[in-house]
């Protein structure tokens, strides 16, 4: 079986061809284009324009993506996300089922970073099958599904932090497409932190790449950040008035005439940096015992990030608990994750016919 993902949420315009054949499971090809320069220049995503460019480069973007192919099962992310965006994905893919006569597989974007963590290092992975070699395999049979995927470290039930430029939310994983959510952001995402606290720092668009890229060099302890909602006992998070923080230090220094060198950027980037990541990593590892999970899955944008990805990881496995995470280029929006979210959901036989499949920009997974 081969899928085609497509994906448009925002403003990477994407697709990806993966293939399943006799239990293996690999990516064909994936292209990503990317919309950062256009919108670097208006300092974040413009709707509308990211919509025009999804429709300007889409069809190359499939095109260059199958070759000759046509694919068995088209996979579309249809929400949440920008209704404008998504609808050129949407559409596009109703079209090319109607064409093609293929089945159409509807993709939650938030599930589609989730399911990155199942295509294997090098985009290589291997999903159902049946003759699994070791009892490790047989773990990973989702629950009333023949669905094996073979990421072999992960158990359910898993624990999922999701950290992206509108999700931040910790979610319950009981099997393959089973989610409970736990808690979420009351305010700004994880990734909207990182993006206005670089727009308060001069440092420009995407802000995560921008500040992490800053706090390289900078002192992580040379400031001290609030860390909202730390010791709450639950599983909601808070960044807004982190992000007022940073906002009214920099005012107060520029009002007491303080330099601005490099050195006070990138002090004030990593400072600001390891607040965001000390309550993504309390919050996790409290939920994560909590609820006695011995897998943890990260995903989203957010999870690029290096500081982040590695505290992870120390805590977790402190704690005993394995953490999985996606390699970086699938962290951020691809269409090998929306084929990947496509693949289980076509082996379940989860269709939506041509004509009825649409945009949902509010849709969750939990
Ligand atoms: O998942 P994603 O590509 O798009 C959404 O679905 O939102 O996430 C984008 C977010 C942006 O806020 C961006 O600043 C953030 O992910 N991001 C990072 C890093 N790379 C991307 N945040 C921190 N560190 C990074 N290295
Ligand atoms: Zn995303």
């Amino acid at each position: 079986m081969t899928i085609l993902g497509i994906e448009t949420s925002c403003d990477e315009t994407a697709a990806a061809l993966i293939e399943e054949r006799r239990g293996r499971f690999r990516v064909l090809k994936s292209v990503v284009a990317s919309q950062i320069k256009i919108h670097e220049q208006y300092g974040g995503v413009v709707p509308e324009v990211a919509a025009r460019n999804h429709l300007i480069t889409l069809l190359p973007v499939i095109a260059k993506t199958l070759g000759k192919t046509i694919p068995d099962v088209i996979a579309v992310t249809a929400g949440p996300g920008l209704v404008t965006s998504l609808l050129v994905g949407v559409q596009t893919a109703r079209t090319l089922s109607y064409i093609w006569k293929r089945p159409l597989v509807a993709v939650n974007h938030i599930e589609g970073h989730v399911y990155a963590n199942f295509v294997g290092e090098n985009s290589k992975f291997q999903i159902p099958n049946s003759n699994a070699k070791n009892k490790a395999d047989a773990n990973f049979v989702g629950e009333n599904s023949k669905f094996q995927i073979p990421n072999s470290k992960v158990r359910f039930p898993a624990v999922v932090l999701i950290v992206s430029g509108g999700h931040t939310e910790l979610v319950f994983m009981k099997g393959h497409g089973q989610y409970e959510l736990l808690g979420r952001t009351r305010d700004d995402a994880a990734g909207e932190a990182f993006d206005k606290g670089a727009k308060v720092l001069g440092l420009g668009y995407p802000g995560g790449p921008a500040i992490a890229k800053a706090a390289e060099s900078g002192d992580p302890k040379k400031y001290d950040f609030p860390r909202p909602l730390l010791g709450s006992g639950d599983a909601n998070f808070s960044f807004s008035g982190l992000k007022t923080s940073l906002l009214y230090r920099v005012r107060d220094m520029r009002a007491a005439k303080v330099r601005f060198t490099k050195k006070t950027t990138t002090d004030l980037a990593a400072s600001y940096q390891q607040a965001i990541v000390d309550v993504l990593v309390a919050k996790t590892t409290h939920t994560a015992r909590e609820r006695s999970v011995r897998t943890v899955l990260g995903c989203g944008g957010v999870m690029a990030n290096t500081l982040l990805r590695q505290s992870l990881n120390t805590r977790l496995s402190q704690q005993g608990v394995y953490f999985s995470v996606p390699p970086i280029n699938l962290c951020t929006d691809n269409a090998v994750m929306i084929a990947a979210a496509g693949a289980l959901k076509a082996r379940r036989k989860e269709f939506t016919s041509w004509n009825a499949v649409d945009a949902m920009s509010q849709w969750e997974i939990a």
